[in-house]
């Protein structure tokens, strides 16, 4: 297609596992195209690859394997037609704005007095005119933030590629800066002719972008696009809008679920199932924070609750949110259908359960619904004193995950299990234990009934 600016095909990302544990699939048979004149979304969780993606589409890091095209040309080495914003400003404390600008144009070769003036103009378009002398550590964040996209624009990269560029910005802030990228777009003075923007915020996806496509994890995969079709600017007060936000929120609350594609474009499918129960990453949540989000959705007492509005309520970040709604999801608390949560009958009774029935419920849950725990409680059973190495469970999830991750996971279940009262990690002895009323049932049906004195 002659408007097709960039192109990944079949890119795969393995990173080694270290102890020389073989690789680690961050991305894997990624295809998509970014276009002339969209601004591209690239929507997903922490650790779904979005910006191990970015890098390579920028030529920072090569593909395992699988190719990158920009205009046309294989990339093998810092992608020309690039200039990236990043979440953390990178700025350089001892330069001033208009020499922090300035820096990437000299390390394109650009000559000093176009370089000026490519500098000057950039920090125009951002709103820091008067500030070009300033130091960073004179600017706000906000301002920093700035100062990182007047770097990028007066690249006039062919594709403007932003990480999480709000992110670290408070919530004014960053809707100030939104808006103000927005509307430079819309009016048409952009220096770039697409825009590939990172995030894991929904409605900043859906407010900014024309497309917007979905990445799922574990390994980092591409689940699906969804086309915005909507005239710009975008108007949040759009039913439009609301339905759209609502959509992805399913989407992203439920790694099963199908997307369909909108418009010309087909769907990109490619889950694959997951085979052991080490592989399907647990959301780190407490099971103290799904008992209090179900409460709160008990309380409210219509029977199903809009997700946008959910974050709204809860003064947590729309990734954790995430993460509840999916814990919620996975243990049959609650059900996501047209961006609506609905608790389930279980769901119901966990909120209103007292401690201990409420452990009752959640250890039923978890044993029916994660096969993870079912399968950890069944290895320690196997065992006679009803203990196992936590090496042996470590080295499980390392297969699939980082170590740093795999750490993570190891820790989150054994939150679950301790709470369900499944099994419990002894630091001292490096063991995860069964509890003593898991081990008490498996005794019942294990041993032979005591003789008779
Ligand atoms: N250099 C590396 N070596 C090993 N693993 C890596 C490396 N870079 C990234 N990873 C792993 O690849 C996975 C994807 O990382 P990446 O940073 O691309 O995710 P992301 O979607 O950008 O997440 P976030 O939203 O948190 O920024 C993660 O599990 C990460 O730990
Ligand atoms: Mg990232």
């Amino acid at each position: 297609m002659s408007d097709e600016l960039i192109r990944c095909e079949h890119v795969y990302k393995r990173f080694p596992l270290p102890g020389g544990k073989g690789e680690f699939t961050a991305l894997s048979d990624v295809s998509l195209s970014v276009r002339s004149g969209e601004v591209l979304a690239l929507l997903g969780r922490s650790g779904s690859g979005k910006s191990t993606l970015l890098r390579i589409m920028a030529g920072l890091i090569p593909p395992s394997s699988g190719e990158v095209l920009s205009g046309g040309e294989p990339v093998t080495d810092a992608n020309p037609d690039v200039a990236m914003v990043f979440q953390t400003f990178a700025l350089l404390p001892w330069l001033t704005v208009l020499e922090n600008v300035e820096l990437g144009l000299e390390a394109r070769g650009i000559r000093r007095t176009n370089r000026v003036r490519r500098a000057l103009n950039a920090v125009d378009l951002v709103g820091l005119d008067g500030f070009e002398g300033a130091y960073p550590r004179e600017l706000s964040g906000g301002m920093k933030q700035r100062v990182g996209c007047a770097r990028a624009f007066a690249i006039e990269p062919k594709v403007l590629f932003m990480d999480e560029p709000f992110s670290a910005l408070d919530v004014l802030t960053a809707e100030n800066l939104r808006s103000e990228i927005d509307q430079l777009w819309n009016a048409g003075n952009f220096p770039s002719k697409s825009i590939l923007l990172v995030t894991h915020n929904i409605e900043e996806a859906v407010f900014l972008a024309d497309r917007v496509i979905i990445m799922g994890s574990n390994p980092g995969h591409l689940r699906g696009e969804v086309n915005i079709e909507l005239s710009r600017p975008h108007n949040r007060s759009d039913a439009r809008f609301a339905e759209i936000v609502d959509r992805l929120y399913t989407i992203m609350t439920n790694p099963d679920v199908t997307i369909a594609a909108t418009g010309e474009t087909p769907a990109v499918l490619g889950a694959a199932p997951h085979k052991s129960p080490f592989a399907q990453p647990l959301p780190h949540v407490r099971p103290g924070g799904i008992s209090g989000m179900l409460q709160l959705l008990a309380e409210h007492g219509a029977q199903t609750e809009d997700v946008a509005h959910l974050s709204d309520r809860l003064s947590i970040t729309a990734d954790d949110l995430l993460s509840l709604l999916e814990a919620a999801v996975s243990l049959k608390f609650a059900e996501i259908a047209d961006g609506d949560v609905t608790l389930t009958t279980t769901g119901r009774a966990f909120a209103a359960s007292s401690i201990q029935s409420g452990k009752e419920i959640f250890r039923k849950q978890l044993l029916e619904c994660v096969r993870l725990f079912d399968s950890i409680v069944r290895t320690l059973e196997g065992k006679k004193d009803g203990t196992m190495r936590v090496d042996f469970f470590l080295d499980l999830w390392d297969e699939y995950f980082p170590a740093a991750e795999a750490q993570r996971q190891f820790e989150t279940a054994v939150d679950w299990g301790r709470f369900a009262e499944l099994f419990e990690y002894d630091s001292l002895e490096g063991v995860l234990r069964l509890h003593e009323s898991t081990a008490g049932e498996a005794k019942i049906g294990t041993l032979p009934a005591p003789a008779k004195p």
